[in-house]
């Protein structure tokens, strides 16, 4: 009966969204929509009324979903990405909206206000984003000091990246940048991301190569923390480039993976008769058989030694199981929220439960990586 009402639920508050509210929003300006989504974030996330009717609005939980992963509880898997709450401002209304898991960022050693605007753009018939924004940030030091002490109830990820700018172009100065940000957060949240992947800033992502990639978790290993480890990488890269950024990750202990984030790639996801609009990187559906294959590759080749994190054109709970089933122990979306409305994180949530009873599966952690087994 409970399961009942949570799919009319979602139901009645999905068709609410995609046929009254998201109309409005997508006439107007995304970058707006996004600051403005922000502010009411942060105000119902502000007092125990409005987290409470969040909550009795969008929240699911099955015991099915549960898993304890590198130590952390995770109440289920679907963690909101990094770059919708840049500075850390929604730790408080997200587990109300049903998230189990947030990670913030990505927040830079110093402030930064980005590319230029016009920097974010929609693709309503390809459900994709063009993203500009070159690492806004509002730098290590506020952010952290935003969150130092706080309670969360949900984990929360620190994702960490070298400030935008011309001087962190020069190696030594992107890994000291890197490790400021990453040291600001050491005893803050449950894991740490290092981005290596923004495909809007100067420089390009010189963090991929080994070489570097070594010289830059040689000094983030001297940091003391015990957070678990993660990579952000490109769908873009070649096996060969996956292979060195393992043998590294592997060197340093790194825990795990996010795969991905968004593509620059623009002649692999060429549409025929269409320009992709503005300039940047690509999410939501042009970025989800990358993304996919990515996760499959690294599973593959590695079997259970690295945590997967899959990221990239999740709008349902068949399009999470996928990313699942080829290895992901955790998922985390942002364009599928844009385009769907916040009740789709309970809709995925519940989703996963019929199709891991239709599987077989007694919790979420037997199928990950049941499409190669
Ligand atoms: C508006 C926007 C801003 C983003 N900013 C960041 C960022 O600061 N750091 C990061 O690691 N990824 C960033 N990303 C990439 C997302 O975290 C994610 O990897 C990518 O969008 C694919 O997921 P999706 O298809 O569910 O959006 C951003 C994505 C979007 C749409």
């Amino acid at each position: 009966m409970k399961e009942q009402i949570t799919s009319v639920r979602n139901a009645i508050e999905g068709t609410l969204y995609r046929n009254v509210l998201k109309p409005i929003l997508f006439r107007l300006d995304p970058e707006r929509v996004h600051d403005r989504t922000l502010v009411l974030g942060k105000f119902l996330g502000s007092n125990a009324v409005t987290r409470g009717l969040m909550r009795a609005g969008f929240s699911y939980s099955n015991p099915m979903l549960e898993q304890k992963i590198l130590g952390i509880k995770f109440r289920n898997p679907v963690g909101l990405s990094a770059g919708f709450d840049k500075d850390g401002h929604l730790t408080k209304i997200l587990p109300s909206i049903g998230f189990g898991f947030e990670e913030i960022g990505s927040v830079s050693g110093e402030p930064c206000s980005g590319n230029p605007k016009p920097r974010l753009w929609r693709m309503p018939k390809e459900r994709a984003l063009v993203v500009n924004y070159g690492l806004k940030s509002e730098g290590c030091a506020r952010v952290a000091e935003r969150l130092r002490g706080s309670h969360f109830e949900i984990p929360i990820g620190t994702n960490v990246v070298k400030t935008n700018s011309p001087e962190t172009v020069d190696t030594e100065k992107g890994i000291e940048d890197y490790v400021k940000a990453y040291r600001a957060f050491a005893h803050i949240g449950a894991y740490t991301t290092i981005n290596l992947s923004c495909p809007n800033a100067f420089g390009g992502q010189p963090f991929h190569s080994p070489q570097k990639l070594e010289s830059l978790l040689r000094e983030i290993r001297k940091v003391k923390t015990k957070k678990p480890l993660f990579l952000k990488i490109a769908p873009d890269l070649s096996e060969k480039e996956l292979d060195g950024i393992i043998r590294v990750a592997s060197k340093f202990k790194v825990d795990g993976f996010v795969c991905t984030n968004l593509t620059k790639d623009r002649e692999k996801i060429k549409i025929p008769g269409k320009n992709i609009p503005g300039k940047g990187g690509i999410s939501g559906k042009l970025v989800e058989e990358l993304s996919n294959r990515t996760i499959s590759y690294i599973y593959k080749k590695t079997k259970e030694k690295f945590i997967i994190i899959g990221v990239g054109g999740i709008f349902t709970a068949e399009d999470a199981y996928k990313k699942i089933k080829c290895g992901a122990s955790l998922i985390q979306l942002i364009t599928g929220l844009v385009f769907q409305g916040p009740q789709v994180v309970g809709e995925i949530n519940q989703g996963l439960v019929h199709l891991l009873e239709r599987d077989g599966y007694k919790n979420i952690s037997q199928a990950v990586g049941a499409e190669w087994r």
